[in-house]
């Protein structure tokens, strides 16, 4: 089955950055489709570019947040969801172009961090696989509690009553459920922490269905690593002390 990866992206300072190591990860994985959607009005050279010299299968998309749904920059970065129109028309995007094909989808984030063990782990979902996530939640890791090869609940502090108390890299759905449950997706209008409860509902997924993988969710392969935020203070004082400035034409 091909894996289908919908990732969200934005730009800023680390971008490049992010999808250089995400692709160079990706890059060791057989049968990908990535599907990168960009939060923007328009797509972006640096993006288009970026995923033309990889070589991979890939789908380019654009939509932008709506500006009162967008973190402002001193913003908590809990306060708002993000990437929710992003999958949304990454799924809409997948209803109209795959078929009743073998495929699994997995949302990839474009700053964590991916084991390629994880990849095999889920290629072959017959509805919905799950396995932990290493630091999240202000937890060493989150994962679905497994007793006697079923999953029948959840280590999470964070409103562990939710459906599918999980982080978007816990989980994979099989691509059949997407065709089969064209209103599933993702909402800027319900409760916090609920966008990955709210799409696995859609999709009909009860705990029963929850495949457990990375040996009975014993073992982490996908971490939730976040990028510090760069300063460029030095940019203006470079001019003021030097007299130089940087080349705007060197792509970062
Ligand atoms: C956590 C979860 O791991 C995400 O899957 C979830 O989307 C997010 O919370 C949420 O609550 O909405 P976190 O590390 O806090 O993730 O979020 P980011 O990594 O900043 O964003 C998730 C994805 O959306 C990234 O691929 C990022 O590039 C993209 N994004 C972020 C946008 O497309 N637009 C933005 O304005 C911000
Ligand atoms: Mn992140």
């Amino acid at each position: 089955p091909v894996i289908y990866l919908i990732t969200p992206t934005y730009t800023r300072m680390e971008q490049k950055a992010e999808l250089t190591r995400l692709s160079q990860t990706l890059m060791h994985v057989k049968n990908i489709h990535w599907i990168v959607i960009e939060d923007a009005d328009a797509k972006t050279n640096l993006v288009a570019r970026f995923l033309k010299q990889t070589g991979f299968n890939y789908t380019h998309l654009n939509v932008a947040t709506p500006a009162h749904f967008k973190l402002a920059s001193n913003d908590p970065s809990w306060l708002k969801p993000r990437g929710v129109l992003q999958r949304n028309a990454g799924l809409a995007w997948l209803r109209s172009n795959t078929k009743k094909q073998p495929g699994v989808l997995f949302f990839v984030d474009d700053d964590n961090t991916y084991s390629l063990r994880l990849f095999e782990e889920m290629r072959f979902t017959k509805k919905v696989s799950v396995w932990p996530v290493g630091i999240v939640g202000y937890l060493r890791y989150e994962t679905p509690i497994v007793t006697d090869g079923k999953v029948t609940g959840w280590f999470t502090y964070f409103k562990p009553t939710r459906p599918f108390p999980m982080d978007m890299a816990g989980f994979a759905v099989n691509l059949a459920l997407i065709h089969s449950h064209p209103g599933a997706g993702f909402s800027n209008e319900v409760e916090r922490g609920y966008q990955e409860s709210t799409f696995l509902t859609g999709l009909g997924v009860t705990l029963d269905d929850l495949e457990p993988k990375a040996n009975m969710c014993s073992e982490v392969l996908v971490w939730h690593t976040r990028t510090e935020k760069s300063s460029l203070r030095n940019e203006e004082k470079m001019w003021k002390k030097y007299g130089l400035q940087s080349d705007p034409n060197i792509e970062v």
